[in-house]
């Protein structure tokens, strides 16, 4: 078998947050609570979180299975694991899957972190203080993706971070990081929050993120029937847990081989979850109590959050705080992100780590132009009623990736062997819990996912 093992986690907690470094990210803080604005609040929070427990939770548990017994880029991986099975050699076409997708998604997360990193230096100067009412912020925002110069700066200092970290592997660079990074994030999120509860409308934001209502959420229009809501929601769930694209196989390949997989895993879905019901319930009393709408779209968290920061005590410094954490949360996904395409590269033996680094991250930078034009030259062009940054995402995060995940999910559950799968686990056949997730990898997932793309592409 070709393997990686130059790259090992130190230990299980190492895994773990690194994991949990991967989970969280933009998807949390900028993703989740603009989706949820823009599908109409608790209808779409509830579909989430069952996405989460009955595809996510299980699917997370099947790709780092494959990647600690496949042990290596999940190109790799596929291609032992297909050989220990018996299988076709094509299944590395799921490796390769993910090495496109994370490549896909990291040119545009890399200019969404820019937007992050510019609001540090915004919210420490004080810009948010002087300019506290609703438009004014929303106009800083809007000038900044204006502006593609700017962004161009602020992409290519985030690409260049990323690769730096990359090049020096992964225990030096990552586990380190992450160990202050997320417990501190938390932190600020909390201080956050206790700002948000005193906010007048804070109830408002409540009774938005949890109040079920599917009007909403399948007549958007108010008149014809859309599964889309149900596609995005799904998409968020694969994203926000890094599913789908081999990140969390590669990181599972380095894992210590004593490991147990289904607490790690656990944890680092909880605590994915939980970053993103408290950027909600933030970020909506914000909305409420200011008169605007939750509807906004990709500037939702940008238009908001400095308006919070403008007005509390110490928000200069509270609110540098937290987009330094948020654009280090970004650092710490985006890295997975191209891991799987760096550990391939790396494996043909044709270049080193640094090198495979610089070729990738240089690739990578260079799609980025396309998103940031997205939102200044080229934001009239579109393509199926969409720009190329929303094409990209949506292509990635609704099709790519459940399509990886439902792949994932059948190779585990029909062709691995199953003695390989429950030695993997360090369970009895019998278990009921190991039944259970089977049961959901071999049936419902493949079946839930295929119906939902299959509404999304219009045949039904
Ligand atoms: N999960 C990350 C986030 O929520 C993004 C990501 C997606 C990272 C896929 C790796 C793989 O920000």
């Amino acid at each position: 078998m070709t393997t990686n093992i130059q790259n090992q986690w130190s230990s299980q907690a190492g895994f773990i947050l690194a994991a949990i470094g991967s989970a969280v990210g933009l998807g949390n803080i900028w993703k989740f609570p603009y989706l949820t604005g823009e599908y109409g609040g608790g209808a779409f929070v509830i579909i989430y979180l069952i996405c989460v427990v009955l595809m996510g939770l299980p699917i997370m548990m099947a790709e780092v299975l494959l990647g600690k017994r496949g042990a290596g880029s999940p190109v790799a991986s596929m291609r032992n694991l297909a050989k220990e099975a018996g299988q076709s050699r094509l299944w590395a076409l799921l490796g390769w899957l993910g090495v496109i997708a994370g490549f896909l998604v990291l040119s545009y997360y890399s200019v969404i972190a820019g937007w992050t990193l510019d609001y540090v230096w915004n919210s420490a100067s004080g810009t948010f203080a002087t300019n506290n009412t609703p438009s004014a912020i929303k106009s800083i925002f809007q000038n900044l993706i204006a502006d593609p110069t700017y962004l161009l700066i602020l992409h290519s200092i985030f690409m260049l971070a990323t690769m730096i970290i990359l090049a020096r592997g992964v225990q030096g660079g990552l586990e380190r990081a992450v160990k202050f990074m997320i417990p501190a994030l938390f932190v600020v999120l909390i201080m956050l929050l206790a700002y948000a509860i005193s906010t007048p409308k804070f109830m408002d934001g409540v009774h938005f993120m949890f109040d079920i209502n599917f009007n909403k959420f399948f007549y958007p229009d108010g008149e014809n029937f859309s599964g889309k809501g149900i596609l995005v929601a799904m998409g968020q769930a694969f994203f926000s847990l890094s599913l789908g694209m081999g990140a969390i196989m590669v990181y599972g390949a380095y894992l210590p081989k004593d490991t147990s997989i289904a607490k790690t895993i656990a944890i680092v879905a909880f605590a994915d979850t939980l970053v993103a019901i408290l950027a909600g319930l933030i970020i909506f009393p914000i909305v409420f109590s200011n008169g605007l709408e939750p509807d906004a779209g990709v500037g939702l968290v940008f238009e908001t959050l400095p308006i919070a920061f403008g007005q509390m005590p110490f928000g200069n410094i509270f609110g540098s705080l937290f987009f330094l954490l948020l654009t280090l949360a970004a650092l710490s996904s985006a890295i997975s992100l191209i891991e799987p395409a760096i550990a391939w590269l790396v494996e043909t033996g044709k270049c080193a780590r640094v090198s495979a680094t610089i070729v990738i991250g240089i690739a990578t930078w260079l799609l980025g132009f396309v998103t940031i034009f997205s939102f200044n030259e080229w934001s009239e062009f579109k393509l199926f009623s969409m720009t190329m940054f929303e094409l990209i995402d949506y292509v990635t995060s609704n099709i790519m990736l459940p399509l990886g995940g439902i792949f994932m999910a059948i190779f585990v559950a029909w062709l691995m062997k199953s003695e390989d799968v429950t030695s993997e686990l360090k369970v009895s056949a019998q278990n009921c819990g190991y039944q259970i997730w089977n049961f959901l990898l071999r049936y419902i997932i493949p079946l839930a996912v295929t119906l939902v793309l299959l509404n999304a592409i219009g045949i039904f």
